[in-house]
C-alpha cells in the first residue's frame, strides 16, 4: 500500500499493518430499520446508538485509532421536530451514559460541527465530554453533530478572510495545510476509509475536504444491524485497495525505471 506523499502524511495515514487509522462512518438506515419492523423511527435511532457502541468498542481491535461518525447533519433540522428532539436526546444520553466508560477506556471524545442552534444543556455536555477526555490518546472518537461539510468550509474561508481584513494574513498565506487549520477537523488526520451503510452511495455533505484521498466502502446493511463483523469486513475490503494518491502504481513505477 503506497504511503501518502509528504504533504498528505499528516492528513491521511494508514496504521502500519495496513489498517485504516481513521475510519469515518455515515450511519444510515435507522428509519428503514424501524419501518421494516413496524416501529417508530425513534426506536430505529435508539437501536442506532446500540450499533454505534458496538462499533466503537470493536474498532481498536482492527487497528483503528480514530473514528468519526455522522450523528446529526445541518440538514437534519428539516426533520419533524419530534425526531430532531429525539436525536438531541440520544446524543445527550450517549455522551452522558457512556462518558465514564469511554474515559476509562482511554477514548478522547470530540464533537465536530457548528455549535449554533444547540441548546445550553447539549453545549455543556459537549464541553464536559471534551474537557474530561482531553488527556486521552488511546482512541479518538469524533462525533459530527450539527455538522455539514459545506458550512464548515465556508466558515473556514470566512475566518481566514477576517484575518486578512484585520491585516493579520495575506491572501497568499492560504495553503492547503493552513486552510485545514480553520476547519472543525483541524486537529485530525483525514479519514483513510469512509463507510456508508444502507446501500446509499453518497457523501451527503460529509467531510468533503477531508475525503480527498479516502477509500469508500458501501455496505448494504441498515445501521442498527451494524457491529464488529461488518466493521471487520469493511477493514478487510480496505486492505485490498491500493492507494496511490495520484502517483503511479509502485510496480509500474519501478518497471519504468
Ligand atoms: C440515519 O438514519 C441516521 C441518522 C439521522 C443519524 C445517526 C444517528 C444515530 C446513530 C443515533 C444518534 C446517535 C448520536 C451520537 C447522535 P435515517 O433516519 O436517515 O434512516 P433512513 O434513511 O432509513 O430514514
Amino acid at each position: 500500500m503506497a504511503l501518502a506523499p509528504p504533504g498528505l502524511r499528516s492528513r491521511a495515514q494508514s496504521a502500519p499493518d495496513g489498517a485504516p487509522a481513521h475510519v469515518a462512518i455515515i450511519m444510515d438506515g435507522n428509519g428503514r430499520w424501524a419501518k421494516s419492523r413496524g416501529l417508530p423511527r425513534s426506536l430505529g435511532h435508539r437501536a442506532g446508538v446500540a450499533a454505534l457502541k458496538r462499533t466503537v468498542e470493536a474498532a481498536p481491535d482492527f487497528g483503528i485509532g480514530r473514528m468519526t461518525v455522522f450523528g446529526f447533519s445541518t440538514e437534519n433540522w428539516r426533520r419533524p421536530a419530534g425526531e430532531v428532539s429525539e436525536l438531541m436526546r440520544l446524543m445527550k444520553n450517549y455522551v452522558q451514559s457512556d462518558l465514564a466508560r469511554l474515559e476509562k477506556a482511554g477514548v478522547r471524545v470530540r464533537i465536530i460541527g457548528s455549535r449554533e442552534g444547540l441548546t445550553p444543556d447539549i453545549l455543556s455536555i459537549i464541553e464536559h465530554a471534551e474537557t474530561h477526555t482531553a488527556g486521552n490518546d488511546r482512541f479518538h472518537l469524533q462525533v459530527a453533530f450539527n455538522y455539514g461539510a459545506r458550512p464548515d468550509i465556508v466558515n473556514a474561508a470566512q475566518r481566514f478572510a477576517a484575518r486578512v481584513k484585520a491585516g493579520l494574513a495575506e491572501p497568499e498565506d492560504l495553503t492547503e495545510d493552513s486552510f485545514q487549520s480553520y476547519l472543525s477537523t483541524a486537529d485530525s488526520p483525514a479519514p483513510d476509509l469512509i463507510i456508508r451503510t444502507s446501500g446509499e452511495q453518497r457523501l451527503s455533505n460529509f467531510m468533503l475536504w477531508e475525503a480527498a484521498y479516502a477509500e469508500f466502502v458501501f455496505q448494504d446493511v441498515l445501521w442498527p444491524d451494524y457491529g464488529r463483523e461488518l466493521l471487520k469486513a469493511a477493514v478487510e475490503e480496505f486492505r485490498t485497495r491500493e492507494r496511490r494518491y495520484g502517483g503511479a502504481d509502485v510496480n509500474d513505477a519501478l518497471a519504468a525505471g
